[in-house]
């Protein structure tokens, strides 16, 4: 029988609003799509979907987060609609947040629709899954919606699909999905090419707008009208720097930069282990060569102020705040940035110059191997591959005489291009050793692109750049590589370092001399136990230093009040807290090397730090390099101890693909041998359970 769920408030037609089944018949729609996502990602494919489906088969989707809806009435959906999910998974494992109750309406036997009862027999559904094969539980989410849907008698439409974040999830997707329109056509007895292309947006030039409620990177309503508000995701603050340094002391090109953000008074609190959301702005050159493309490099163009309408609000909002003008959108609100991608190749090619460049751009959207050597390896942005279809030199600094201008539609701009998002940074200070400030510790981002088809060049990741322009900024320093050039050389000729508009228009952010970044917290597990006796072990080779550090301060301040009150032998009871560390050499990339020492003096022999230096430490007898597994091994007897006796916590931070995946291994091995077993048995067993109970923790990143 079914659970009877409690009476729910009517919206103003009368109607529940958490019943999706109501809302497909009010709105004639026989698709719903659920979309379980954390960052946007698993949203604009549900969305995709759903624009696809409208202009092959003519049909209209609601698109809905999960969290909005109850799931008991999931068997009352129509015989002629179909159910299509699309979730994201993270983690260990999990589900987004906005999945959770989802997933446990799924699973769960007493929920309306039990196993062995069939209840969804007939419903047609749909899996599309985003995972990331670095992690252990590839498309886990995926897979358990797949497995409880079957389970209860429902009906897959084609495949279940399976996007891996880490090298193809675009070419998994596009791969999928023709399968599956195909079934998808068969089994809802629809045919193809009934559909029709609409446009999402409209674009309108505004000529009579106050120029001060015109947006120009400001990211939430809230910031322009100035109304105090929560600072969130939705609203991030604009929190000062107060203080910016380099990190790494070497004369080179790479760097690794020290931020200090001012959060007094802007209600925004957190804990140590939490994650930082930092908004990044594109680079000028980008916006620039982005700008000449569509023909908007003027002056006057670039700074037309213009409104953005969604044509159908249910399926795409315009992602940022508007009136804006073309420059900012570039600037601040769309991720110009990024490879451009195989599909919007295709829907831009008819706005081609010349027929070859439409023949060029063709061929790179159908021609999957082609666009791979050359937009893929050769890290093409959407306006560099449009310049090397149109033969323009994309190694030039763009300008309106080497620029072939391409008479794209600005609303096609707006939906081809995905919104730029924030980059989450783990946060390297604890607020009771910092309070009201927020410190990150963030690598520098720079890599030479790999096609042989294109001439080779810089890539600068978005994120990291945007921070260490901002520190040069602040410190009124000028670039220490202002110019690199395709082969490396610092000639001054060719693509310049990418200067951001930080004295730009985007005013709300800088004041006087005092440069601003817009940021959000966003909390995380990773949190020492509460209590100090517990031993920690703490693994963070690299930048994966950086939450361990707001750890040790945590520890810090903590050991100081408690010395205050009970005296010089407090600590006495206190659990060791060691930190496993590694970097290439001491004297260039040690991260806070002059800080550690400090911590020492008031943590005694409750903390220990154990460095290793890959390139000019000593070396395994056999020559290769000694790394933070290596030290965790020597340390074996002290560590079992720590971890199988008095009950310590692990926690690994940094890469996930070798690092963190070693240090599992390394920590099997000692559990094992301790056990009296093997790793692969016991201590496979042991690392389980120390996950299970929240003892070993993970902040690790691909
Ligand atoms: P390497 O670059 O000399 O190989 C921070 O990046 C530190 O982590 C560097 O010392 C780096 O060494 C090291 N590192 C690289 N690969 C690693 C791995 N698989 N496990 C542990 N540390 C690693």
């Amino acid at each position: 029988s079914k659970t009877t769920a409690a009476p729910l408030p009517r919206d103003a037609t009368g109607g529940d609003p958490r019943n999706f089944i109501e809302k497909m018949k009010a709105g004639k729609k026989r698709i719903v799509i659920f979309y379980g996502s954390q960052t946007g990602t698993a949203e604009e494919y549900a969305i995709r979907l759903a624009k696809e489906a409208k202009s092959r088969f003519g049909l209209a989707s609601l698109v809905c987060d999960p969290e909005e809806y109850d799931f008991e009435n999931l068997d009352e959906i129509p015989e002629d609609s179909c159910v299509i999910f699309v979730v994201a998974t993270y983690g260990e494992g999990e589900p987004t947040d906005n999945a959770v109750q989802l997933m446990q309406n799924l699973s769960d036997d007493s929920f309306a629709f039990s196993k062995g009862e069939h209840r969804l027999e007939g419903l047609k559904y749909v899996v599309f899954g985003l995972g990331n094969r670095t992690y252990e539980h590839y498309n886990a989410i995926a897979r358990k919606v797949d497995a409880h849907l079957e389970g209860m008698g429902a009906q897959r439409i084609g495949e279940r699909g399976e996007g891996d974040d880490d090298k193809s999830m675009e070419e998994d997707y596009l791969e999928w999905k023709e399968n599956m329109w195909k079934a998808f056509a068969e089994t809802m007895g629809v045919e193809e090419g009934v559909g029709s292309e609409t446009p999402d947006f409209s674009v309108t030039e505004l000529h009579s707008h106050p120029p001060e409620k015109v947006y120009l990177g400001e990211l939430s309503a809230r910031a322009l009208t100035k109304v105090r508000g929560i600072h969130d995701a939705k609203n991030p603050f604009a929190a000062p720097i107060t203080k910016a340094y380099e990190l790494f002391a070497i004369n080179g090109d790479r760097n690794c930069v020290h931020v200090e953000l001012d959060i007094e008074g802007s209600g925004i609190t957190y804990q140590h282990g939490d994650h930082l959301g930092v908004w990044p702005s594109n680079p000028e050159i980008e916006v620039d060569r982005l700008l000449y493309v569509l023909g908007l490099g003027e002056k006057s163009r670039r700074e037309q102020v213009i409104g953005i309408e969604s044509l159908d609000p249910a399926l795409a909002k315009v992602p940022f705040p508007v009136p804006t003008t073309y420059e900012t959108v570039l600037r601040h609100y769309i991720d110009i940035s990024a490879v451009a991608g195989r599909q919007m190749l295709g829907v831009l090619a008819k706005y081609a110059p010349t027929p070859e460049a439409e023949a060029r751009l063709r061929q790179l959207n159908q021609d999957k191997e082609e666009y791979h050597n050359v937009v893929g390896l050769g890290c093409l942005k959407l306006a560099e591959v449009l310049q090397l279809a149109a033969g323009d030199d994309i190694t030039k600094v763009p300008t309106a005489e080497n620029t072939t201008v391409w008479k794209i539609p600005f609303d096609l701009i707006v939906s081809s291009i995905t919104r730029l998002q924030p980059r989450y940074y783990s946060i390297s200070s604890s607020p009771k050793m910092h309070p009201g400030v927020v410190h990150l510790t963030a690598v520098v981002l720079k890599y030479q692109s790999e096609s042989e088809k294109v001439p080779r060049k810089w890539v600068y990741g978005v994120g990291t750049n945007f921070l260490l322009n901002l520190k040069y900024a602040a410190n009124n320093e000028t670039a220490s590589v202002p110019f690199i050039t395709e082969n490396g050389s610092s000639e001054p000729e060719s693509v310049a370092f990418p200067q951001y508009a930080i004295e730009g228009p985007r005013k709300a952010y800088r004041q006087e001399t005092i440069y601003k970044i817009p940021v959000h917290v966003r909390r995380s597990t990773f949190r020492l136990p509460t209590n100090p006796k517990s031993p920690v072990i703490m693994v963070g080779p690299g930048t994966g230093v950086a939450p361990f550090r707001g750890f040790v301060q945590e520890r810090v301040a903590l050991a100081k009040r408690t010395i205050e009150k009970n005296g010089p032998d407090a600590l006495a009871e206190w659990g060791r807290m060691t930190l496993f560390y590694g970097c290439r050499k001491q004297s260039e990339d040690f991260l806070y090397r002059d800080e550690w020492p400090e911590y020492q003096k008031v943590l005694g022999d409750k903390f220990s730090l154990q460095v290793a230096f890959s390139r000019d430490g000593a070396r395994k007898p056999d020559g290769s390099k000694i790394y933070v597994q290596d030290l965790i091994w020597d340390d074996r007897a002290k560590i079992a101890d720590e971890i199988l006796v008095k009950k310590g916590y692990v926690y690994v931070c940094g890469d996930a693909k070798n690092m963190s995946k070693a240090v599992e291994e390394t920590l099997a091995r000692i559990l094992g041998e301790a056990k009296g077993g093997s790793a692969e048995v016991e201590g496979a067993a042991e690392v389980k359970q120390l996950k299970e109970r929240s003892r070993l923790l993970l902040d690790v990143w691909s």
